[in-house]
């Protein structure tokens, strides 16, 4: 950052002196919101469009505002423009150096406040960041389907108070996740949705005496409904002081987090020697320091670590706004770093989660002895008798009862005789010993969303082709 004193944009005039030097460090934003730049410049030009409309540019202003912010842009992109502190943030950066350079920068200005055009550039920003988490969630639900399709045909026990309940197939169990994650797009699109809104027009809070074509730049900046209709915010004091979609996509943030962090716990669980259910690929685990033959799973470690981050990020957030008078407030210049932080460690969970899936293989016979257990089957033989008339009730108590004549036996459920079975309930039939072949089981499972081939074959379809 360059030490060299030049008078803030904001404070000419009214200000005999700058602020002091402790009060511009800890006043500043320049150290982060710089890489909104590309948005800020985005809306300048679009801006500056929109006054050559209204004729407060002449087409030669218009053109030399364009050429200085094209060629700063440039520059940002090279690293090679010089961000100063003192001229605080990234509005009155490139807004001084623009004007250094082309003396019509100083009627950009016009019409605009940094108030509304921070509101602008964040969602700007987070329009696009929308964009590309979602790509990644889809991506990451492709991943998923694609470890179901190489697991194809294996079962697992599904769990309950992580005791063993009734067998699924793994593709099952993975597919969902990618049911949260759908719900999770549908947050993200939700929130996109409503943020797409433009506030340039509102000013500092109080809009503007010039006749400011509104329209004409929200279409130039694509905020527009699904028939091309300019969308604009329609209350200046709420326009430059609404952070409503940046809390919102924190949460839909934090929700998507939550939910890796589940598929983290899960796969830590299953690469463990005591399930062993999965081996994920050397890449994508690390090794202990002191213990030689260690091979820990860290990606998902730290993705379920990280969600606190990005949870934390959206109750920071909700803080900054709860105590806040109309409209803008230094305060909300807080809302950055948590808003960058939390789209940052999401998008960074995402990716890595999926290539991690990619780079994991499922273990067969680990998966076949788990779900040997025929306890899982225990519900499979109340249906049973169920089929056979018993009331429900009755069914499940004959069922538990077996379950407790079987482990006094001292022989697995499948063992016990037919004569014990109707011993305790006189509807077994013979048929009832071939209750414990587990792919039969899985076939009875054929109603929607349950854990059966067809089922799972028909998700898996919708997503690899
Ligand atoms: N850096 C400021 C922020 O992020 C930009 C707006 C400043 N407006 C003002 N009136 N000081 O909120």
């Amino acid at each position: 950052m360059a030490k060299k004193k030049s008078a803030p944009v904001s404070r000419s005039g009214r200000f005999a002196s700058g602020p002091s030097a402790d009060v511009a460090r800890f006043s500043e934003s320049i150290s982060f919101d710089w890489r909104l730049w590309k948005h800020d410049i985005q809306g300048s030009k679009a801006h500056a469009a929109m006054l050559r409309r209204i004729g407060i540019l002449t087409a030669r202003e218009l053109a030399a505002i364009h050429r200085g912010l094209d060629a700063i842009a440039s520059e940002i992109e090279a690293g090679k423009f010089q961000w100063k502190l003192e001229l605080e943030d990234v509005h009155m950066n490139i807004e001084a150096e623009l004007t250094r350079r082309e003396p019509a920068g100083a009627k950009l200005h016009t019409g605009r406040s940094r108030n509304d055009q921070i509101a602008l550039d964040i969602r700007l920003w987070l329009r696009e960041q929308c964009d590309c988490l979602s790509r990644e969630v889809r991506d990451l639900q492709r991943s998923l389907a694609r470890l179901g399709e190489r697991s194809r045909g294996v079962v697992i026990p599904g769990y309950t108070h992580l005791q063993r309940g009734q067998p699924v197939l793994f593709a099952h169990h993975l597919l969902a996740y990618v049911e949260m994650l759908d719900r999770d797009l549908g947050r993200i699109a939700d929130t996109r949705e409503r943020m797409n809104v433009c506030p340039l027009g509102s000013g500092a809070l109080a809009g503007s005496t010039l006749p400011l074509d509104r329209e004409f730049t929200a279409k130039l900046l694509g905020f527009v409904d699904r028939n091309g209709r300019p969308r604009l915010s329609q209350n200046s004091m709420d326009g430059v002081s609404d952070r409503d979609f940046a809390l919102e996509f924190c949460g839909a943030a934090a929700l998507l987090a939550i939910h890796l962090s589940r598929l983290a716990e899960d796969v830590i669980l299953w690469a463990s020697s005591e399930f062993g259910f999965i081996k994920i690929a050397d890449a994508y685990t690390t090794g202990s320091s002191l213990m030689p033959q260690k091979k820990n799973p860290d990606v998902a470690e730290l993705t379920r670590g990280k969600t606190g981050r990005v949870i934390g990020s959206w109750v920071s957030l909700a803080t900054l706004l709860k105590g806040l008078p109309m409209t803008y407030n230094r305060d909300l210049q807080e809302d950055k770093e948590r808003l960058f932080d939390a789209t940052d460690t999401v998008r960074a969970c995402v990716t890595l989660m999926a290539a991690m899936m990619d780079h994991t293989q499922v273990c067969p016979k680990a998966c076949a002895a788990a779900a040997s257990d025929p306890l899982l089957l225990a519900t499979d033989l109340a249906d049973y008798l169920v089929k056979k008339g018993v009331p429900f009730r009755q069914a499940h108590h004959a069922v538990g009862k077996l379950v407790a004549c079987a482990e006094q036996y001292g022989r697995p459920l499948d063992q016990l005789s037919l004569d014990e079975f109707k011993a305790i309930e006189p509807a077994f039939g013979p048929d009832v010993l071939g209750m414990f072949d587990l792919t039969a089981a899985m076939n009875r499972k054929q109603i929607v969303g349950s854990p059966g081939p067809a089922q799972v074959a028909r998700q898996l379809k919708r997503l690899v082709r």
